[in-house]
């Protein structure tokens, strides 16, 4: 298995380009299913979850054609079987998108559940009530999500909860619906504009996507387009922290500062200097040697990012006093603190709750992460601690991560990716 090995205590200077958003890419890839047509998608990051999304259209019969290192083409006009490999699909949670675009063009889809970073229970039960709004039929056995509808029509779907994917899937299910959908209490994050500004270059009737209420009236039919994905913006704040922890100075290319502004608030907050020249793609970021304690509360966005919760932990545990950490959208997203305290961070969990005591310093040692966000906090803290740090199980930072040891060796970070035998295989042959 691959592992990054980091030698911390180096201030993170110089620029760094941020990719495309991994939790638009994997929604606009799926949602290429709904034109006849050829789609280009341009800054499409390559990451180990796009690529299942475009291994899953391939394997349905899909075209895919590449114009370059972030450039994709799809041609789905051959795609005739709406039906998803099991282990492709529970491997992503972007997945899930295949079953609002299949439903979409097909009127039916039989979809795996999806899988995903392991953050505790992550039903898809507001997906299903919405698909069923429209006059689909659903049923799960054996693991598989089988949907089917005569006719989608327009109707008003509310959701319990604020839903990401939920939001999404509702958006790819109505566009070619016959009549008007609202979509009530629907989520707001970026990644649901860049969805509903791509499907309306697609010919969609799209109105309201990034506040809570999305009306959109059903088309005939979706023609092809050519659509550039957004920067990621939690990539961008995964690297403000990294410049934060290391006390360093980094300028961030191709973000759009609107989107990290709960990120910028809190860095701000805690002591960092973010500077934004008006209407600029840029950030510049400036760490200090000691930072403010302060209390975060995840929420839906324009509140502070759950993708961003287990970095700014990070960060917090070498902040002077005491901090609060809520996390409010999943049930356990705190699973990165007993690798963290490994390294020395002082921190007690209980159930959503983390109280983060600041420490003079981390120290290295060998962690291995959980998830992908997980992973970015690890690779977060090796670079502020003492010493060297060992990162296991690197296949969950590479799910969302575009070359990261790259993009921070190219800051400075003394960061390394080693490939070791696994060692079962290793004792086996000794
Ligand atoms: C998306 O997950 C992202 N993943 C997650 O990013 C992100 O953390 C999350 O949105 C919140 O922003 C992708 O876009 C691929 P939700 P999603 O539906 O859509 C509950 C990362 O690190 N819920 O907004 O699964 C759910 O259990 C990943 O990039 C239901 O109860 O998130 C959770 O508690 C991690 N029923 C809450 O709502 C449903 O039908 C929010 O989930 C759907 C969701």
């Amino acid at each position: 298995m691959d592992k990054f090995i980091i030698k911390g205590g180096i201030p993170l200077k110089g620029e760094v380009q941020i990719s495309g958003a991994k939790n638009a890419a994997v929604a606009i890839i799926p949602a290429a299913v709904l034109s006849r047509d050829v789609c280009v998608l341009d800054n499409v990051p390559s990451i180990s979850d796009v690529e299942v999304a475009l291994e899953i259209l391939a394997y349905m019969g899909a075209e895919i054609k590449r114009l370059g290192k972030s450039k994709i083409q799809i041609d789905s006009s051959r795609i005739t079987d709406g039906t998803v490999p099991y282990d492709l699909a529970r491997s992503t949670r972007g997945s899930s998108y295949f079953l609002g675009a299949l439903l979409g063009r097909f009127g039916s889809a039989r979809v795996p559940m999806p899988g995903g970073c392991d953050l505790g229970s992550r039903p898809i039960d507001q997906h299903i009530k919405c698909f069923e709004a429209l006059g689909a039929k659903a049923d799960i056995q054996h693991g598989i999500v089988d949907i089917s509808a005569d006719r989608l029509i327009g109707t008003q779907i509310y959701f319990d909860k604020v839903t990401v994917g939920g939001t999404i899937n509702a958006l790819l299910a109505c566009v070619c619906a016959e009549g008007l959908t609202i979509i009530e209490n629907a989520a707001k994050e970026p990644h649901i504009v860049d969805v509903a500004n791509f499907l309306n270059s697609m010919g969609a009737d799209i109105m309201g996507a990034g506040t809570d209420v999305i009306k959109i009236k059903g088309v005939r039919a979706l023609h092809g387009t050519e659509y550039s994905v957004i920067p990621d913006q939690i990539e961008a704040g995964t690297f403000m922290v990294a410049a934060a922890a290391t006390g360093g100075d980094i300028t961030l290319k191709n973000v759009i500062p609107k989107h990290l502004e709960p990120i910028t608030a809190k860095l701000r907050k805690i002591g960092v200097y973010v500077e934004i020249a008006d209407d600029s793609d840029n950030i510049r970021v400036v760490g200090r040697s000691k930072y403010q304690s302060v209390d975060i509360k995840t929420s839906p966005h324009p509140g502070f990012p759950t993708d961003m919760q287990p970095q700014m932990t990070t960060l917090l545990t070498m902040a002077e006093g005491t901090s609060m950490v809520t996390e409010s959208i999943f049930d356990t997203r705190f699973k990165y603190v007993d690798e963290l305290r490994r390294m020395g961070a002082d921190i007690t969990v209980d159930s959503r709750v983390a109280v983060v005591r600041g420490v003079e310093h981390l120290t290295g040692a060998p962690v291995k992460p959980s998830d992908l966000r997980a992973g970015a906090a690890l690779i977060i803290a090796g670079l502020a601690a003492q010493g060297t740090t060992e990162i296991e199980d690197i296949y969950h930072i590479e799910r969302g991560y575009e070359e990261m040891e790259v993009k921070l060796r190219n800051l400075g970070a003394d960061i390394v990716k080693r490939y070791y035998p696994d060692d079962d295989k290793l004792r086996k042959a000794l």
